[in-house]
C-alpha cells in the first residue's frame, strides 16, 4: 500500500474530475490517497510523503489555474529539496492552443523536477479536443503508472 497525495489545478472542474477518478482507482487498489483541491505547501507536507500525482489544466495563454498558483509560488520561493519524491503528471489542455498545449502541466512538471523530484513514467497529456472523457483515460493511465513505482 502506498500513501499518495493528488494535487489539483483546475479552473472549470475537468482536472478535479480526473483527480476524483484517480483517487477512486487507487483506493480500489488499497492505496491511501489524500486529495488536495486547494494545494497548500504546508498541508501537503512533502517532507513526510514520497508519492505525488498532479492533475493540472492550462488556462489563459498557457497559464496555471488560479488555485495552484500559491503552491507553485511557495515552491519557487522556498526551494524545498524534493529528491525523495516520486511523482506523476496528468496535464489537461486543448490542442487548438498550439503554442501552449498543456503548458501549465509542463511547468509544474519542470518545477518539481527542478527541486529534485523524480517523475515516474511519461507526463499524461489529455487533449480536450480528441479525448472527451478525460477521467476514463486517466483511470487507464493510472493503472499502468502505479505499477512503475
Ligand atoms: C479560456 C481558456 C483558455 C485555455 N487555454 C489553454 C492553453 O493555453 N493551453 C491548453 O493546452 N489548453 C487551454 N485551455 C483548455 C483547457 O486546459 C481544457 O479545456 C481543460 O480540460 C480544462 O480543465 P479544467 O476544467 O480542469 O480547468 C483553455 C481553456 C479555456 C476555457
Amino acid at each position: 500500500m502506498t500513501d499518495i497525495a493528488i494535487l489539483v489545478g483546475t479552473e472549470s472542474g475537468n482536472a478535479q474530475m480526473v483527480a476524483d477518478a484517480l483517487q477512486e482507482v487507487l483506493e480500489g487498489m488499497e492505496h491511501e490517497v489524500v486529495l488536495h483541491e486547494e494545494p497548500d505547501l504546508d498541508e501537503i507536507d512533502f517532507a513526510n510523503r514520497d508519492v505525488v500525482i498532479v492533475s493540472c489544466s492550462t488556462h489563459g495563454d498557457g497559464e496555471l489555474p488560479d488555485n495552484i498558483i500559491p503552491l507553485c509560488e511557495a515552491l519557487q520561493e522556498q526551494q524545498p529539496n524534493l529528491s525523495h519524491i516520486r511523482y506523476g503528471v496528468v496535464a489537461l489542455g486543448d490542442q487548438t492552443y498550439h503554442q501552449t498545449f498543456c503548458q501549465a502541466g509542463k511547468d509544474v512538471d519542470a518545477l518539481l523536477a527542478g527541486l529534485g523530484a523524480v517523475r515516474i513514467g511519461e507526463r499524461f497529456e489529455v487533449d480536450a479536443c480528441t479525448q472527451p472523457l478525460p477521467d476514463e483515460d486517466a483511470r487507464e493511465w493510472v493503472k499502468g503508472w502505479i505499477t512503475q513505482l
